[in-house]
């Protein structure tokens, strides 16, 4: 049985209310529903984790190893500063696909970097929901490698 561990990062809580300009009026909540939908659809397994802590991702990726199958991550702010995370998905080894709602690399110079991207299998951005879609038919096709 394929599973796999979903992880939105900090903020990504307050979606709906949050910067609707960038990120439209859909919430985690609906993010979540569709992401379970389309995995039952798929007969695979899904974990949901939100944190707005850094050390708390670190202890969930740092504990997937033998676990899940495949991770689907979202790491929001800390895409381009946390290098915790990105040694975490390092130290596990377990084929990682990174997210994002809005095209990163169309916003601030700050957000062109990220410390992530380098040791994923690949990144999607800019497709708002269908970033997590589209993330999710990627980590399966890995799960199933
Ligand atoms: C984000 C992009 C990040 O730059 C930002 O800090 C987020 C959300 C996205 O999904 O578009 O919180 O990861």
């Amino acid at each position: 049985m394929i599973k796999i561990l979903v992880i939105h990062g900090p903020n990504l809580n307050l979606l709906g209310k949050r910067e609707p300009e960038i990120y439209g009026k859909i919430t985690i909540e609906d993010i979540n529903k569709k992401l379970k939908e389309a995995a039952k659809k798929r007969k695979v397994t899904l974990e949901i984790f939100q944190s707005n802590h850094e050390g708390e991702i670190v202890d969930k990726i740092g504990k997937a190893k033998n676990k899940y199958s495949t991770l689907l991550i979202n790491p929001a702010a800390y895409t381009h500063t946390s290098v915790a995370i990105r040694d975490a998905i390092l130290a596990i080894g377990v084929p990682t696909v990174e997210v994002h709602l809005s095209n990163i690399y169309a916003r601030e110079d700050f957000r062109h970097n990220s410390l992530i991207a380098s040791v994923v299998k690949g990144q999607i951005s800019g497709f708002g929901v269908d970033s997590y879609l589209y993330g999710l038919d990627a980590a399966i096709n890995l799960a199933k490698k």
